[in-house]
C-alpha cells in the first residue's frame, strides 16, 4: 500500500476507503463491512441517514480487529444540524454504532445555515474527545472559505462526488484543498456504476492489467484523493483493493482527465445553503 495520507491534525487515514450507502437492512451492512475488514479496508464510511450504523458498528467489533486500527467516519444529517442537535445526533451516532469515539465526523451537507453552529459543536466534540476529527462534505471553494473566516478549526476532510466525468468541474476544488491541507474523498468514484466505463477506460484497463473500476480507483488515488468504493459483491470487494502494484501513466491521466462531461450522480453543491 501507498503511504497513507496525512491529515492536517497529524493524524493519518488510510488510502482508500470502504463506503455503505444503500448496504440495508443492519444485518446486510454486517456482512459487508465483516467482508471489506476481512479483505483489508480499514476506513468504513457510513453516514446516521444510511440508516445501518448498528449493522457497520456490529462488524467492526466482531471483526476482531483492534479498534483503534479501524478509522469509522459517519455523518452528522442536515435535519440534525444547529449547536445542541450536532451535540445529540453525535451522541446517537455513536450508541447506534456501539463505539465509544469516531475517527471522522463530518456536516454531511452544506445544507442550510445551521451548518455554522454545527461546526462549532464539532469542535466542542473534538474538545469532548467523542470524535479526533472533524470535515465536511459537499463543501465548494465558497463553502470552505466561508468556513474558514468564521472558525479556525480547518477540516481535515472533504468528502465530495469524485470520478473521471465530473473531474474538470472538481479540479479547482482540488487545488484548493490541497493549498490547505484539507484530504479529499471521493465519493461515488466508480459513478455507482450508473454508466458503462467509458471505451477508453477499457483500454487503459487492457493495457495495464487490470480492471476499468481498478484503473477509475488509481485514477483517484494518483490525484491524491481517498477513494471510497462500495460493493456487497466479495469478488469486487476485494477487487477494489488490489491498486497498489500499478501506476497510471501521465498519458493514461491525462486521458482519464479527458472524459469530464460534468454529469453528477448526486447534487451539485453550488450555491447551495
Ligand atoms: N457524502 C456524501 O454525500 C456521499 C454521497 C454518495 C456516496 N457517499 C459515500 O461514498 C460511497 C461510494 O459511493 P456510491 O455508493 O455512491 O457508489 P460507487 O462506490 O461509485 O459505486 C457502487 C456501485 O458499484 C458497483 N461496484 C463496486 N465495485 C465494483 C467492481 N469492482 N466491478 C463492478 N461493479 C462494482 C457496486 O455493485 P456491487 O455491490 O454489485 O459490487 C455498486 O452498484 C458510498 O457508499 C458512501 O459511503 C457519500
Amino acid at each position: 500500500m501507498l503511504e497513507p495520507p496525512v491529515l492536517n491534525t497529524g493524524r493519518t487515514i488510510p488510502p482508500i476507503g470502504f463506503g455503505t450507502w444503500e448496504i440495508k437492512p443492519n444485518q446486510a451492512a454486517k456482512k459487508a463491512v465483516l467482508a471489506a475488514l476481512k479483505a483489508g479496508y480499514r476506513l468504513i464510511d457510513t453516514a446516521k441517514i444510511y440508516g445501518n450504523e448498528q449493522g457497520v458498528g456490529e462488524a467492526i467489533r466482531e471483526s476482531g480487529i483492534p479498534r483503534e486500527e479501524v478509522f469509522v467516519t459517519t455523518k452528522l444529517w442536515n435535519d440534525d444540524q444547529g449547536y445542541n442537535r450536532t451535540l445529540e445526533a453525535c451522541r446517537t451516532s455513536l450508541q447506534n454504532l456501539g463505539l465509544d469515539y469516531l475517527d471522522l465526523y463530518l456536516i454531511h451537507w452544506p445544507a442550510s445555515t445551521r451548518r455554522h453552529p454545527s461546526w462549532d459543536a464539532m469542535k466542542q466534540l473534538k474538545e469532548e474527545g467523542l470524535i479526533l476529527d472533524a470535515g465536511v462534505s459537499n463543501y465548494t471553494i465558497d463553502h470552505l472559505r466561508e468556513l474558514q473566516e468564521r472558525s479556525d478549526m480547518v477540516p481535515a476532510v472533504n468528502q465530495v462526488e469524485f470520478h473521471p466525468f465530473i473531474y474538470e468541474q472538481q479540479r479547482e476544488l482540488l487545488i484548493y484543498c490541497a493549498g490547505q491541507g484539507i484530504v479529499v474523498e471521493a465519493y461515488s468514484p466508480l459513478s455507482r456504476m450508473a454508466r458503462e466505463p467509458h471505451q477508453a477506460i477499457h483500454n487503459i484497463a487492457r493495457e495495464v492489467g487490470k480492471t476499468p473500476q481498478q484503473v477509475v480507483l488509481r485514477w483517484c488515488i494518483q490525484h491524491g484523493t481517498v477513494p471510497l468504493p462500495r460493493s456487497t459483491n466479495p469478488r469486487h470487494i476485494e477487487a477494489n483493493l488490489q491498486i497498489f502494484d500499478f501506476e497510471l501513466s501521465d498519458a493514461h491521466m491525462k486521458v482519464l482527465n479527458s472524459l469530464s462531461d460534468g454529469e453528477r450522480i448526486t447534487w451539485d453543491p453550488e450555491g447551495m445553503g
